[in-house]
This record gives C-alpha cells, sequence and structure tokens, in this order.
C-alpha cells in the first residue's frame, strides 16, 4: 500500500551539541511537500546546523530525520536525493559552466548523451543560454550563483537546501536573484528549505517562515502571521521595527482583551492573540510603527493611544520616521508617509496623540 504522507520531511526533536557549544535545541519541523521554507534568525542561532543535519554532512546528537515517514537519520548525504547551496560549497574553478552543471550527473553515472541535454537544458532554464562553454572565472557573481542553482537542480532532487545563497552579492543583485529564486521554485515544483538572516528576504519569499534564537525555533507561520502576530518579544523585534508597551491587569471583555498602560486602558481585538492569557508573568503590547497615527493632543481620549512628545524627525523619502517619547520614558515610533497633514506644523518637544486601531494593537507573553 503506497500512501502519500502528508508530511515530506519531518525533523523530530532535532538536537546538535559541539563539545560544551549547543548549536540546537529540540526542533520539532514538518516540512510540506512542494513549500517554500526560510530558516529566520541571527547569525548562530542554529540555522546551518539545521541544514547541515538535514543534507547528511552532520549527525544529530538527538532526534530523528524522516523523509515521507522513513527514518533518514544515518542515511549518507549523497543517498539523500537532496539538493545543495552552500556557502563554501563553490563551483568548480578549473571546469566550465556546462562541467560544473554536468558533475552531479556524471557522479550519478547517466549516460553521456543525457547529460549534454539534461545540461542544454538546464542552461536554458537559468537563463545561461550560449554560456555552457565559458569559464567559471568568466562570469559576474549573479551568473555564477545561477551555475550554482542549476548544478543543485539538475539532477532533480526532491528537496533544494539553501544556506545565505546571496549574502554575498550587492543588494541590486541580490533582489534580482529573489525574483529568480522565487521562478524556480514555482516553476521546478521543488521543496526549499532556505536560510537567510534576512528578514524582509525572509518575508519576501517564503511560504512559511521558522524563526530562530539560540538553537531554538521561536515561532512557524507564513510571512504574515510571523510579522503581524509575532509571538515573542524576540520575534516582534527580529521582524521589523516594533513598539512594545509593557502592559497589566489583562481581561477579556466579549471579544477584546483590555489591559492597562500606565493607568490607561487599551483594546485588543481577541483574534489577534495567540497566547492563553494569563495574569502571571509579564506581557507586553506590540504596536507596528507605521499602524500609529498622529494628531494634535487635543483629540486625545476615546480609543487607543498615549500621549507623547516629538524628539525626532527623520525624512526617508517614501516616508518619515518620527522618535517620539512618553511621559514616563517609554520611547515611541512611527512611521508617517510624506503627505500626512500633521506633518506640516511639527515642534519638536511638543505632545501630540498617537493612536491605533485595536487590531493593529498585539500582546505578547513573556
Ligand atoms: N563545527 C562546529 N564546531 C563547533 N561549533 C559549531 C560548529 N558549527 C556551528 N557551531 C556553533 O553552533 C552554533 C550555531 O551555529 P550555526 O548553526 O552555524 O548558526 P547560524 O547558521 O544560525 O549562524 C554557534 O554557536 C556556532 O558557533
Ligand atoms: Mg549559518
Amino acid at each position: 500500500m503506497s500512501v502519500q504522507h502528508e508530511h515530506f520531511v519531518d525533523l523530530l526533536r532535532l538536537g546538535k551539541s559541539y563539545g560544551e557549544t549547543r548549536a540546537l535545541s529540540d526542533l520539532t519541523l514538518h516540512i510540506k511537500r512542494g513549500e517554500f521554507l526560510t530558516l529566520l534568525g541571527p547569525s548562530g542561532s542554529g540555522k546551518s546546523t539545521t541544514l547541515m543535519m538535514l543534507a547528511g554532512f552532520e549527525t544529530p546528537s538527538e532526534g530523528r530525520i524522516e523523509r515521507n515517514g522513513e527514518d533518514i537519520t544515518h542515511l549518507p548525504a549523497d543517498q539523500r536525493d537532496f539538493g545543495v547551496v552552500f556557502q563554501g560549497y563553490a563551483l568548480f574553478p578549473h571546469m566550465t559552466v556546462a562541467q560544473n552543471i554536468a558533475y552531479p550527473l556524471k557522479v550519478r553515472k547517466i549516460p553521456t548523451a543525457q547529460i549534454t541535454e539534461k545540461v542544454g537544458q538546464m542552461l536554458e532554464r537559468v537563463g545561461l543560454e550560449g554560456k555552457g562553454d565559458r569559464g567559471i572565472k568568466q562570469l559576474s557573481g549573479g551568473q555564477q550563483q545561477r551555475v550554482a542553482l542549476a548544478r543543485a537542480l539538475v539532477f532533480e532532487p526532491s528537496l533544494l537546501l539553501l544556506d545565505e545563497p546571496l549574502s554575498a552579492l550587492d543588494r541590486r543583485l541580490r533582489q534580482e536573484m529573489q525574483m529568480e529564486l522565487a521562478r524556480m521554485h514555482k516553476e521546478f515544483g521543488t521543496t526549499f528549505v532556505f536560510v537567510t538572516h534576512d528578514q524582509e528576504e525572509a518575508l519576501a519569499l517564503s511560504d512559511r517562515v521558522a524563526v530562530f534564537n539560540h538553537g531554538r525555533l521561536e515561532q512557524l507561520g507564513t510571512p504574515q502571521e510571523v510579522y503581524e502576530r509575532p509571538a515573542s518579544r524576540f520575534v516582534a523585534n527580529f521582524l521589523g521595527d516594533t513598539n512594545l508597551l509593557g502592559v497589566q491587569g489583562i481581561r477579556r471583555q466579549d471579544d477584546a482583551l483590555i489591559c492597562n498602560y500606565q493607568g490607561r486602558s487599551l483594546v485588543v481585538t481577541r483574534g489577534a492573540d495567540p497566547v492563553a492569557v494569563s495574569n502571571t508573568g509579564e506581557h507586553w503590547l506590540a504596536i507596528r510603527p507605521e499602524h500609529v497615527d498622529l494628531q494634535p493632543v487635543a483629540l486625545a481620549g476615546g480609543g487607543n493611544g498615549v500621549i507623547a512628545r516629538m524628539e525626532k524627525l527623520t525624512y526617508l523619502g517614501t516616508h518619515v520616521s518620527l522618535d517620539m517619547r512618553l511621559d514616563d520614558a517609554q520611547p515611541m515610533a512611527l512611521r508617517i508617509p510624506v503627505g500626512h497633514p500633521m506633518l506640516n506644523n511639527l515642534e519638536q518637544g511638543q505632545p501630540y496623540w498617537c493612536s491605533w486601531s485595536q487590531q493593529h494593537g498585539h500582546l505578547i507573553s513573556a
């Protein structure tokens, strides 16, 4: 009986220690067939360690890896059928473009005529037609990256592992290659597991994002989920700027949660709250700078908001960034469109009413 396993690859309570260093702890992650999954986190958070174990280049200290429900934890890398594009897993500089792409097929002892045909197709699919005879050093950084992708995809792996493949490229080229990657993912239908420390890249490319910190998975969700409903202070801060107000006295009221900040009641839509709220422990109200509006202090009162004084205005072309401060010294950042009427007569040191709608407030518990 052949049952299509629901998940494609499962990481089950995976852990890794290097001597005294704990690189990864208790990672359970179900990779779905065909998805673009990104492992996102700061340097040293365990992303590469996870990928190395997936590839079969490192052995887990604890836990198990399964493919279609079958244990592959100790299966050698070359029997896993996974393509890799890793930092330091460089192209062969003495070979031509075509020879580089042909290499995985040669290793697999594919007949020469078939290799020639597949390499030709691959060159076309990554936009390098006619460049097969070039040397690697004659290519630009972006073209080399395409050769690396072609080499990893030519044997039609079931999973492609990519470890920060774009981090060495300049901004323009990186954005171009991001679009290429998205296109290839769609076209090839291969499952991609992609590592980056760049949150914008992760949000732009992924079906799901796994956020790592200190060797642990902090949150797994769609780009929208991790950005709009961060599960922790770390995730809120790592995925762009956020205002965090320490709040107390959380209680339910109809479909909403009410919390208390410095004597003021603030409402949060209950649906925005993923945690079971209890009044033990610490809680923060997270509000993104782009969701805070600015009004004259005379309008302070009803609705969700705080009074804050203007400290600094930075013009950023598409918008203006405002640094404000509350009476209790709490900072508050705002991101206001350049056409906003309040920007005509803002005065430094003056108080303003900073408000947001309740669905844009999000509660985080420690
Ligand atoms: N081969 C290794 N030997 C010893 N320590 C390692 C090794 N590889 C990774 N580490 C350590 O494990 C932790 C996680 O590293 P890594 O997975 O490379 O993080 P990331 O890819 O998120 O930057 C770090 O503290 C790193 O120094
Ligand atoms: Mg790394």
